[in-house]
């Protein structure tokens, strides 16, 4: 799960949405990143036409024409032009998922990607290229074509957008494997379902309760909590009577979760927020129909607890045999509930 309060994603995903357009519409960082495929001939696949013409895969030297580069770290060695492999293109991909695909990149790691926006790390020096806005290609052997360097962002302009966008999470990606976690709004449920069986002398009962989902909600210090109605359906029978009955009750959860790349936690109680009310209903042929409304306000709380906190993860609990030929179990599971149920 993604323990962002909404206030927390929403800053994320707007100091993001400054970063996504540099890597999936600038020409000077897109072309590299899918934009340009320079080993086919013309365009056919909707990447625009190589200007060198058709190079054939690692057989060319890409620094054959590509040989001015911003110098590695230290200002000595020189740089490679090179494209990367599918899939750290930015062509066609949104902002949520380019967001996703960082957080995937660098979790645990996250100054590396700060000093990707500096300098590719002090590998191959991409990024200062970009900047230098020649395509790596020298003005002696290509003077028809000017550098176009990035118009509205300059290096130290790119490395203070990674910053401010690390700096809404503290300085670390979180969300531990949800990666989209920062990226879009998520919403989450603990989906409660029990049922319990007994019988006791001539008297059979059964009662289920359908899957309530009780949606969670974040705070900006990772607790959570969330209330939702629960309705128990039950059937009895004892000869001569079959009867119905219905409690109804209100279920909270409220809990704690950390999910940083190193340490994931959970922590949580459930327990009833409401007395819960119980109607019951019966018909006893041939003696006729009877009727009762009860109300019980015992509290309880269940604890519950793991070292994971993800989506589907399940937590059973299984209730005393409080009498003999009872059975009593819950399980809660962790949902995701879609985007769109904001
Ligand atoms: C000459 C081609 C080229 C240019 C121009 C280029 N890149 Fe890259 N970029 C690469 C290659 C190759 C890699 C993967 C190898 C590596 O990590 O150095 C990469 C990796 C990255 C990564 C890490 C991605 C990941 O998921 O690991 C980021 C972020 C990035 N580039 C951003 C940019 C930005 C922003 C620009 C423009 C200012 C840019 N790049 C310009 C070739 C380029
Ligand atoms: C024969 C010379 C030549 C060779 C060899 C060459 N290129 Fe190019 N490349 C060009 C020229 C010229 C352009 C600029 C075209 C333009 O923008 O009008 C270019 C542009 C690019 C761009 C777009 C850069 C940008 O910022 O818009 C990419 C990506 C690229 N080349 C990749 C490669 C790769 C990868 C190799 C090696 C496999 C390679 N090129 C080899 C001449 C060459």
């Amino acid at each position: 799960m993604c323990p962002l309060s909404d206030a927390r994603a929403q800053k994320s995903i707007d100091a993001f949405s400054k970063i996504a357009p540099i890597l999936n519409e600038e020409p000077r960082c897109l072309n590299c990143h899918g934009g340009v495929n320079p080993y086919v001939d013309g365009v056919g696949d909707g990447r625009t036409e190589h200007g060198g013409g058709k190079t054939v895969e690692h057989e060319t030297d890409c620094n054959g024409c590509h040989n001015t580069m911003a110098p590695k770290r230290g200002g000595v060695e020189k740089s490679h032009w090179n494209i990367p492999p599918p899939i750290f293109f930015f062509l066609g991909k949104d902002a949520p998922t380019l967001c996703a695909m960082m957080h995937e990149e660098f979790r645990g790691d996250e100054r590396k990607f700060i000093e990707h926006l500096r300098d590719d790390h002090g590998d191959d020096n991409f990024v200062g290229t970009a900047f230098m806005g020649n395509r790596g290609l020298s003005p002696e052997d290509y003077p028809e074509i000017p550098p176009q360097p990035p118009p509205n962002i300059d290096g130290p302009g790119l490395v203070k957008l990674g910053e401010d966008w690390l700096a809404t999470t503290d300085g670390e990606f979180v969300g531990w494997d949800a990666f989209d976690c920062g990226c879009k709004i998520l919403r989450y449920a603990i989906r409660v379902t029990a049922s319990t069986e007994f019988t006791k002398g001539r008297l059979q009962h059964k009662s289920a309760l359908q899957p309530v989902d009780i949606p969670i909600t974040f705070k900006d210090d990772g607790t959570f909590s969330g209330e939702a109605s629960a309705n128990f359906l039950a059937a009895a029978k004892m000869a001569p009577c079959t009867g119905q009955s219905t409690a109804n009750l209100k279920i909270r959860v409220s809990g704690h979760l950390t999910q940083t790349y190193t340490n994931h936690d959970l922590h949580f109680k459930m327990e009833n927020a409401s007395p819960t009310v119980t109607r019951l209903s019966g018909q006893c042929v041939p003696l006729g129909s009877f009727g009762n409304k009860s109300t019980q306000s015992e509290q309880t709380a269940l604890p519950f607890e793991s070292d994971q906190g993800r989506v589907t993860e399940k937590f059973n609990y299984e209730m005393p045999e409080i009498f003999p030929g009872f059975k009593s179990k819950m399980q809660l599971e962790i949902v995701k509930l879609p985007d769109s149920q904001k």
